[in-house]
């Protein structure tokens, strides 16, 4: 049970910087993401907090205390790799023991801690098996074992599930909240994909170019995105951004477009019907039928391409024009800075 502090931290390789320079404070038994695309940044940030890497400048605080010269075997927090990393000659259990073996633990402690990981995570019949007999999932499962007989303050996961295939990756990210539940410990997860973070933060994190755009439970960063990057990550199918001039233009979204606003955010899963002659008249390009859903590809007068997700029955063609709006409350703003307004 840990606390974690990061005040400006920053790290430069060779002559490049790619952590200008984070703040961050992560409370007791939180469940941090840390969201954004590839080579932002979110691997560095993990391993200087595992202390694997050093800071150029900055502290790292667990439990108040600064960590930055504590080398990595004495800071108590535990990694997890998206390439699980086991040991292929050896058994599930000598893979889960070898730390605490490392660190002369008293054999039977060895065994009570190694056997109450494995039940915790359904390993206890796979325990005399080699890493090559298991599935993709149970290896990870015990890539994660490792990390629990630690007893870690931080766990630390780096894209875990990303080696696993699409219904697996599902699975084991309500297992993880889980094991989160219960252990009620702190962790941090690192991801690219904001479907993940979505369903499992507490807290996310959301990075570009080693830099924090926003910070937030998810819900805030669906509802409230302070800029165009964070509204156009987090969300799927994504936001659609219209010229502002154009949606005051329209009766029915007139009101809700502020006078700074240089584009305006509307989600796919967000349009209704508009009354007639009150809407924004849209061409519909083509769809997908999703069942319940139909993702419509269309077209503004000005031919920003738009999506909407709509009820499942609807039969728009190609080239039929549709009037649709939204709520004010799910109209975004946004100004020449992409900024929120
Ligand atoms: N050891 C290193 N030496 C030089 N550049 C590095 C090193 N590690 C990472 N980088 C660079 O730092 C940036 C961030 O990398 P990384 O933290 O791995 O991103 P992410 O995990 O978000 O994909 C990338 O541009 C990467 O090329
Ligand atoms: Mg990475």
């Amino acid at each position: 049970m840990s606390t974690l502090e990061l005040k400006s931290i920053e790290k430069t390789f060779d002559q490049t910087r790619v952590i200008p320079g984070v703040d961050l404070q992560v409370k007791d038994g939180e469940f941090v993401v840390f969201v954004g695309p590839s080579g932002c940044g979110k691997s560095t940030l993990l391993r200087m907090i595992a202390g694997l890497d050093m800071p150029t400048s900055g502290d790292l605080l667990i439990d108040g205390q600064r960590v930055n010269d504590v080398g990595a075997a004495d800071r108590g927090c535990a990694m997890v790799f998206q390439s699980y990393a086991l040991y292929p000659h050896m058994t599930v259990y000598d893979n889960m023991a070898f730390g605490l073996e490392n660190a002369k633990v008293p054999k039977a402690e060895i065994e009570q801690k190694v056997r109450s990981a494995a039940a915790l995570l359904r390993l206890d019949q796979l325990l005399a098996r080699k890493p090559t007999q298991l599935s993709g999932g149970q290896r990870q499962r015990v890539a994660i074992g490792r990390a629990i007989v630690r007893n870690p303050k931080i766990f630390l996961f780096d894209e875990p599930l990303s080696n696993l295939d699409a219904e697996l990756r599902i699975s084991m990210r309500s297992e993880l909240r889980e094991l989160h539940r219960r252990l009620r410990a702190t962790m941090i997860y690192v991801t690219h994909d904001q479907v993940e973070a979505m369903t499992m933060a507490d807290k996310i994190v959301v990075l570009r170019a080693g830099r924090i755009e926003q910070i937030g439970a998810p819900q805030v960063l669906y509802e409230k995105p302070c800029n165009t990057f964070v509204a156009g990550f987090i969300g799927s199918p994504r936001m659609n951004f219209l010229p502002a001039e154009l949606v005051r233009a329209c009766p029915a979204l007139a009101a809700a477009v502020p006078a700074a606003a240089k584009q305006i955010g509307i989600r796919p899963e967000h349009w209704v019907p508009a009354p007639a002659g009150q809407g924004l008249a849209l061409t519909v390009a083509g769809s997908e039928y999703l069942g319940a859903q139909r993702l419509v590809q269309a077209r503004l007068p000005d031919q920003t391409p738009v999506e909407l997700l709509l009820p499942g029955d609807r039969n728009d063609a190609p080239q039929d024009v549709i009037h649709m709006t939204a709520d004010a409350g799910n109209v975004h703003a946004f100004d020449s800075n992409d900024q929120r307004l």
